[in-house]
């Protein structure tokens, strides 16, 4: 009876809760598990510049427009849909060869295979004895803090002869860099290369580098960047205005960060903390600084990426035969984890993690990590049901 008595109170108490929350609760979707829009503390001008560059991130380009003649894709949103990590549906092959003596096969249609082209137009194939990578887009949220981070506070995060002997490394990819990009503050360099972070890679400097690529290599547009053709390998007008492409750039630099959810529940508290105990947080950094920047909401912040931005050896298993710049086949910038939980909504529903999107689940993904993450991926393997479990309900709230 007593029982009863209390269970049906209990009832009724939540369906009161229930009712109120109804009343205060703001409309679905929530904010939270939305990775577009811009970052809070924007003026107005800056606010104006994000949906320009928001709208010019959707364009659709046509014949008319410059598209082609050979292409990946027409827009940059069809793979970056809704700002969201992409599907092995719309990924991209690039090919070289499998040693550091610098892409081969740029004179033969590298490094990206356009396997489009416009009406009277034959596609790219694959040049005989060139390897190849697939690779799926990765979710663009948050990447200004990324950008805003010193070269300094990454020298210090490297560790290239693993000096504590902790079995991870990690280095920084020294890379040439184009001489249209604007250096940073303070910027480091080393045998004139300078610290590139942008890409699986790391091989762009910036979001201009990557971005004025994306243009030329992805949909066959030319910029004053990058003014080189794909397909006839001259130089030709450009057909993305210069503005166009500053005002992308400067929406992937104002893109808010992805919102951590549930962070106060127990379980994703106590898989923080197996998070930090089996080394995850070894590489997937948990908390960077941003340096000054001119854009105020971005200056002097501290934010929560779960990336090093380094590379890392991740072994034979995810050794994909491509080298980058002066990355190696085996190497991977570690991928900030923020949004994971989210990258679903963006993947239509389903898992599709790692830099070819080969894992269906963030435990598949895990028990792939290799080279470097090897001991941390035993770790994990040793866990109990339960804590693994609240690790991944804890990747699931970021
Ligand atoms: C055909 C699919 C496709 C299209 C179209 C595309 N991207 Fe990407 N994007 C990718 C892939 C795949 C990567 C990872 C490539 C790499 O490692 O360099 C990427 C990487 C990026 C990154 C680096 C993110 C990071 O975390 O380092 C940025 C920024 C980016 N793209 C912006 C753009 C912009 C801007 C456009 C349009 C001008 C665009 N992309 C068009 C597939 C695409
Ligand atoms: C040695 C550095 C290192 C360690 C340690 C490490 N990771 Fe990673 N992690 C990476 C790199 C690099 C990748 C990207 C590999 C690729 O794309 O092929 C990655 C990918 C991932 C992904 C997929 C992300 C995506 O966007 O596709 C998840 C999830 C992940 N790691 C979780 C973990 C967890 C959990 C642990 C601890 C058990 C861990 N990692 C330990 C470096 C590391």
């Amino acid at each position: 009876m007593k029982n009863t008595f209390s269970f049906t109170s209990i009832v009724f108490l939540l369906a009161v809760i229930a009712v109120s929350c109804d009343k205060t609760m703001p409309p679905a979707p929530d904010e939270n598990s939305l990775l577009d829009g811009p970052m809070e503390g924007l003026n107005a001008e800056e606010q104006a510049q994000f949906l320009k560059g928001d709208e010019a991130f959707g364009e659709v380009f046509t014949v008319e427009k410059g598209l082609g003649p050979i292409f990946v894709a027409n827009q940059c949103a069809s793979c970056h849909a809704g700002d969201g990590k992409g599907t092995p549906f719309v990924k991209f092959t690039r090919f070289g060869q499998p040693d550091t003596l610098g892409n081969q096969f740029l004179a033969l249609g590298g490094p990206q295979l356009q396997h489009k082209a416009i009406p009277g137009f034959q596609p790219e194939q694959l040049p005989a004895g060139a390897t190849s990578t697939d690779l799926i887009a990765p979710a663009v949220s948050g990447l200004g803090f990324l950008d805003a981070v010193s070269d300094a506070d990454l020298i210090a995060l490297a560790d290239p002869d693993d000096s504590d002997g902790d079995g991870i490394s990690g280095r920084l990819h020294w890379n040439t860099i184009p001489n249209y990009v604007t250096l940073r503050p303070n910027s480091l360099s080393r045998n004139g290369r300078y610290i590139s972070r942008f890409g699986k890679k790391a091989a762009a400097y910036d979001l201009l580098h990557q971005t004025s690529g994306a243009y030329n290599q992805d949909m066959g547009v030319t910029s004053l960047f990058e003014p080189i053709d794909p397909y006839s390998e001259l130089e030709v007008d450009p057909e993305v205005s210069t503005q166009t492409v500053h005002d992308v750039v400067f929406y992937l630099k104002t893109l808010k960060a992805p919102i951590q959810r549930d962070q106060d529940n127990p379980d994703v508290l106590d898989g923080k903390q197996i998070f930090s105990d089996i080394q995850c947080a070894s590489c997937h950094t948990p908390t960077l600084t941003t340096g000054s920047s001119p854009i105020s909401a971005l200056s002097n912040k501290e934010f929560h990426p779960y990336t090093d931005l380094l590379l890392h050896d991740m072994g034979p298993g995810l050794d994909d035969g491509y080298t980058e710049g002066y990355a190696l086949t085996s190497e991977w910038r570690t991928p900030p984890l923020w949004g994971i939980g989210l990258s679903k909504d963006a993947q239509g529903g389903a898992y599709f993690l790692l830099h070819d999107g080969r894992a269906m689940s963030i435990d598949e993904a895990i028990l792939l990590h290799g080279g470097e993450a090897e001991q941390s991926k035993t770790n994990y393997t040793l866990l109990t049901s339960t804590e693994k479990e609240q690790l991944i309900k804890f990747l699931e709230s970021l």
